[in-house]
């Protein structure tokens, strides 16, 4: 109930030896279990798919993890017809009626923590606290999202119609959280779902779908439907009876979505180029944890990552400062997500292009402070690499890079930082790192990016406390935020029906 106070669930304490033998045994177990072939959920059914298709662990190259199903043209016009179907028992079970199922869904995924934490470490590469990270912020969605619609404004007689359908279709690098805070923002308001998981994280989204099945949100109301990304997809995407979709990907997929279809109403969360700047006046012990994890947490994969350091030339120029930030980065420790004291885990395949050219060579001007290394033979598992000397207008900067580097741009003053942080199409976040309270004054009424942060890290959203969201070219659609109070309101209209006439 609304009444009640929110608050965040804890994460799992690994510094504790009971919770790493209880993780340790959960992985071990789910290690030995040969996954059965994840099947297609069509109007409440499983089936198996048109085709099918392999699943891989980031950590261990070359070994086939799972198989999965996809869906063909045929399967995806039933999922269609079956969600339009759903639509009247879904909305006549009302607003209350759903918030329950969604406090519901927050216990089932509690229960379920170490289960999902295991899933994603195999299925994303993610490392132990990373994971157990999205299954907090995954009940925090459930619960924040049962109770915050009502209270937006049901009181004046206004009512609030769906559009009907919405197809969710997130990311792989948040394979649990995401996709659950996604779902449950367009099933509260009564619409039906179709659930597409990124094909790298099919597993993790099998998990997370089940937990939701099991507090009782019905099969037909929620579908599974993977299906590759060409043809079959885009069927899906443009079809007219999806009143939306929800995307967190990158800003290309976005752009070709509204090609494919001008008139989509779309909801996005798109790529970044997020930077921290650190000012003389910045804690400089701070800065650098706050760096280390912005850049390098999940192997610097986070659409919230800091890819670059703008730093005011006293700090950059600082030989202290320089070793303290090398000495930090070097000492993560690199290895498989298996190992529980892994920091900076595998990335999600072998880099492409543009990863590679930022791991492996240098732009005109720059050099390494740390130079990043393939390890243990995993063309997947990298060491941090920092670069000095970016140049603010040059081909790194501009990319994202989707890896862990960090690069370092030297800033006259901090006037001059902040208009290297906002020279960018993209606004996701972004951070200062400064005791000085004018400069922070300055920095927040200047700074243009979605989520702002001071000194801390520009990763780590938490639901309620600092919802999560774009500006620019990281947001399509009005730019609520996930994990706030308006997010829900995103997937429907107010209508005046219910008002005197
Ligand atoms: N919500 C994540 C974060 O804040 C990014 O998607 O790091």
């Amino acid at each position: 109930p609304v009444d009640v106070p929110f608050h965040n669930a804890d994460d799992t304490d690994y510094s504790l030896p009971q919770n790493r033998q209880w993780i340790r045994k959960t992985i071990d177990a789910a290690r030995g279990v040969a996954i059965a072939d994840i099947p297609l959920v069509i109007a409440g059914k499983e089936e198996a798919g048109a085709s099918q298709t392999i699943g891989r662990d980031p950590s261990r190259p070359g070994v086939d993890a799972y198989r999965h199903a996809l869906a063909g043209p045929e399967q995806v016009e039933r999922a269609l017809q079956a969600a339009v179907s759903a639509r009247t028992s879904w909305q006549a079970l009302g607003y209350e009626g759903r918030a329950e199922l969604l406090r519901k869904v927050a216990a089932e995924v509690a229960n379920a923590r170490g289960e999902a934490t295991a899933t994603m470490m195999l299925d994303g590469g993610k490392a132990v606290t990373e994971s157990d990270g999205e299954i907090s912020e995954a009940i925090d969605f459930a619960n924040y999202y049962a109770r915050g619609f009502s209270a937006a404004g049901f009181d004046d007689g206004a009512e609030f119609e769906p559009f009907g359908t919405v197809l969710v279709t997130p990311p792989w690098n948040f394979p649990f959280a995401i996709p659950l805070g996604s779902v449950l923002a367009a099933l509260i308001g009564g619409n039906t779902v179709i659930f597409k998981p990124a094909p790298e994280t099919v597993l993790t989204g099998w998990v997370m779908i089940n937990c939701l099945w099991r507090a009782g949100i019905p099969k037909d109301v929620l579908q599974f439907v993977p299906c590759p990304d060409n043809e079959i997809g885009r069927s899906l995407v443009t079809d007219d009876r999806i009143g939306a979709v929800i995307l967190t990907g990158a800003y290309e997929t976005a752009r070709m979505f509204l090609d494919w279809k001008p008139s989509l109403r779309l909801f996005a969360e798109t790529s970044g180029k997020n930077s921290l700047v650190v000012t003389a006046a910045a804690d400089p012990d701070q800065a650098v944890k706050d760096l280390v994890k912005s850049a390098f947490g999940h192997a610097g994969q986070k659409c919230s990552a800091a890819s670059l350091g703008i730093i005011e030339a006293e700090v950059y120029d600082n030989p202290g400062f320089r070793k303290q930030l090398k000495d930090a980065a070097s000492s993560l420790r690199v290895a498989g997500s298996w190992n529980l004291d892994s920091i900076v885990t595998p990335v999600i395949r072998e880099p492409g292009a543009e990863l590679e050219r930022a791991l492996t060579s240098l732009e005109p001007g720059e050099e390494w402070l740390l130079e990043p290394k393939m390890v243990d033979g995993n063309p997947c598992l990298w060491s941090p690499g920092i670069k000095l000397g970016v140049d603010p207008q040059g081909w790194y900067r501009r990319t994202e890079c989707f890896g862990p580097v960090l690069g370092l741009i030297r800033a006259n003053d901090v006037k001059h930082a902040i208009r290297i942080q906002n020279d960018s199409n993209f606004a996701l976040t972004g951070g200062i790192s400064s005791l000085d309270d004018r400069e922070i004054d300055l920095w927040r009424e200047k700074v243009e990016v979605g989520n702002a942060y001071i000194n801390r890290p520009i990763t780590g959203a938490i639901v309620q406390r600092q919802p999560f969201g774009g500006w620019k070219r990281s947001c399509f659609g009005p730019g609520s935020k996930a994990g706030g109070p308006n997010y829900c309101q995103l997937f429907g209209t107010w209508t005046n029906a219910g008002l005197p006439q």
